[in-house]
C-alpha cells in the first residue's frame, strides 16, 4: 500500500473517523508544497539519535532544522557530529517557539514521550515518536484523537511492517500456503542497556524497547489480539547505569505474554534484559530464527530478527527439504521509520506503518502488565486495519 493512493481507497482501508480530513491535509500538503522540503525537529539526542540522523540527513524531501535535547551539550554534538546545520534547543518549548518546522521526530527517554508528543501535535506538528507512542493505550487514543482534529498525522514505532520479509511472511499466510494457523512465537532479548536509567524506571521495561518488535510483527501477521495473558518478572533487582550509577529496577526485565488472535490462533512473546544474545544490538550476521508461525500445512521461521531482516525458511513439503527464501532486505532498516513516513508526507502517500498499530500494541503492554499484577485474561478493544500489506 505504498503507492500513491486515491481518496477512496485509503478510506476503505482505513475505515476511520476523520479519514477523509487527513486525505486533504496530506493531498493539501503535497499540492501545495512540490519543490518544499518536510522541515524535521529532533528531540532526544542520545544513542538511537545516531541511528535516525544519518536516515534522516540521507532523505532529498527532508531537511532537520531543529535539534533539542535536555542535555543541550547533546544537542550540540549532533548537530557538530553530523553536519546537520540546525538550530539547537534545550527543550521543546523553546524549539516549538524558534524556528518553524514540520514534523517533531521524539527520541527521549520512553516516559516522556506522551507530554512531548502532546505538545507538539498542539502545536500543529506532525509526529514520529519511538515507542511508545504514549504512557498508556488512554493517552495513545486522546493524543491520536487530538492529532485527527488538529489534522496532523501521528505515528509510533517500530517500522517492522516495511521490511520485504514481513511482506512475504504477510502474502504466504493470506494465499494460504501455511494451511489453517495455530501456533506462532516471537523472542527478542540481550542483556539490557547500559546508558541509561529510564529503561528499567517505571513506564520502561523490555516490552515497550524490545518485545514492541514482535508484538507488533505478531499482530501484523496474524491480526490484532482480542486478549492477553501475561507473566511478568524482574530477574535483576539493580543495574548500574552510565546516567545515574546503582538503580532500583522497578520495570519488568522479562516478560512472557500469549496473545489470542482470530479463529483460536495463539501467539506466544517472550521478551527481556537477561538474555545473552551476542547479535542483540547487531544482527546482521544472526542466522537463526527468531519468529516461528505455524499452520498446519506449513511453517515458517524468521531469520535474523524483525528489525534485522535476514531470510525466511518456508517448510510446506513432507519430502523436500525447508527452503531459504527472502533473504534481501530491500534497503529496509529499522530505523527508516521517521524518514518514510515524513516521505509520505511530501509525496502525498499513505505509508504501511499505522498508528492505530502501535496503539494496539501499546494497549496488548498494558494489558500485560494487568494480567501479571492480577492473573486474570485480558479483554482489548483496540483494532487496526488488517491484513497490513
Ligand atoms: N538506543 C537504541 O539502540 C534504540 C533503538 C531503538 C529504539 N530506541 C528508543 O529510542 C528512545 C531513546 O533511546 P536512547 O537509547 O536514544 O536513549 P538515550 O538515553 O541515549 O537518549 C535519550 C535522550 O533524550 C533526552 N531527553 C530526555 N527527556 C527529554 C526532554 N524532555 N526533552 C528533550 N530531551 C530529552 C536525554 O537527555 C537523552 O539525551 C527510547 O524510546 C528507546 O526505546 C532506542
Amino acid at each position: 500500500m505504498n503507492e500513491k493512493i486515491s481518496r477512496e481507497k485509503f478510506l476503505k482501508v482505513t475505515g476511520m473517523a476523520g479519514a477523509a480530513l487527513l486525505v486533504s491535509s496530506l493531498e493539501g500538503w503535497a499540492a501545495t508544497t512540490a519543490d518544499k522540503k518536510l522541515k524535521v525537529a529532533v528531540i532526544g539526542c542520545g544513542s538511537v539519535s545516531n541511528r535516525y540522523l544519518p536516515q534522516l540527513l540521507s532523505s532529498k524531501l527532508i531537511e532537520v532544522v531543529s535539534l533539542c535535547d535536555i542535555k543541550y551539550d547533546r544537542a550540540l554534538g549532533q548537530n557538530k557530529q553530523y553536519n546537520v546545520n540546525a538550530q539547537t534547543y534545550p527543550n521543546i518549548d523553546a524549539m516549538l517557539a524558534g524556528v518553524p518546522f514540520d514534523m517533531m521526530v521524539t527520541l527521549t527517554d520512553m516516559q516522556k514521550h506522551g507530554e512531548l508528543n502532546k505538545k507538539a501535535i498542539l502545536a500543529g506538528k506532525h509526529v514520529w515518536s519511538e515507542k511508545p507512542m504514549a504512557n498508556t493505550y488512554a493517552e495513545g487514543k486522546a493524543l491520536l484523537d487530538l492529532a485527527r482534529s488538529k489534522k496532523v498525522r501521528f505515528w509510533g514505532a517500530p517500522a517492522v511492517v516495511n521490511s520485504p520479509q514481513f511482506a512475504f511472511m504477510n502474502k504466504t499466510i493470506q494465499e494460504g500456503k501455511l494451511g489453517r494457523l495455530a501456533s506462532a512465537h516471537g523472542q527478542y532479548g540481550h542483556t539490557g542497556p547500559t546508558w541509561s536509567a529510564f529503561f528499567y524506571e517505571k513506564g520502561g521495561g523490555s516490552m515497550p524497547d524490545l518485545g514492541v518488535y514482535n508484538m507488533a510483527t505478531l499482530t501484523g501477521l496474524l491480526g490484532p489480539a482480542k486478549s492477553v495473558m501475561a507473566m511478568l518478572s524482574i530477574v535483576k533487582p539493580e543495574r548500574t547505569v552510565d546516567d545515574k550509577g546503582k538503580i532500583k529496577v522497578e520495570a519488568e526485565d522479562n516478560a512472557h505474554l500469549l496473545l489470542e488472535h482470530d479463529k483460536g490462533v495463539i501467539s506466544h512473546v517472550m521478551c527481556g534484559f537477561n538474555f545473552f544474545d551476542p547479535h542483540g544490538h547487531e544482527a546482521g550476521t544472526q542466522s537463526l530464527h527468531s519468529i516461528q508461525i505455524y499452520g498446519d500445512s506449513g511453517n515458517m521461521r524468521l531469520i535474523g530478527y524483525d528489525w534485522e531482516t535476514n531470510g525466511v525458511v518456508l517448510d510446506t513439503s513432507w519430502d523436500k527439504p525447508a527452503e531459504l527464501l527472502c533473504t534481501d532486505k530491500g534497503g529496509y532498516e529499522w530505523q527508516e521509520g521517521a524518514r518514510v513516513t515524513g516521505e509520505s508526507i511530501v509525496n502525498g502517500t499513505e505509508p504501511k506503518i499505522n498508528v492505530e498499530h502501535a496503539l494496539h500494541v501499546l494497549e496488548i503492554i498494558e494489558a500485560a502488565r494487568k494480567s501479571s499484577a492480577t492473573g486474570m485474561k485480558i479483554k482489548l478493544k483496540s483494532k487496526f486495519p488488517w491484513p497490513m500489506v
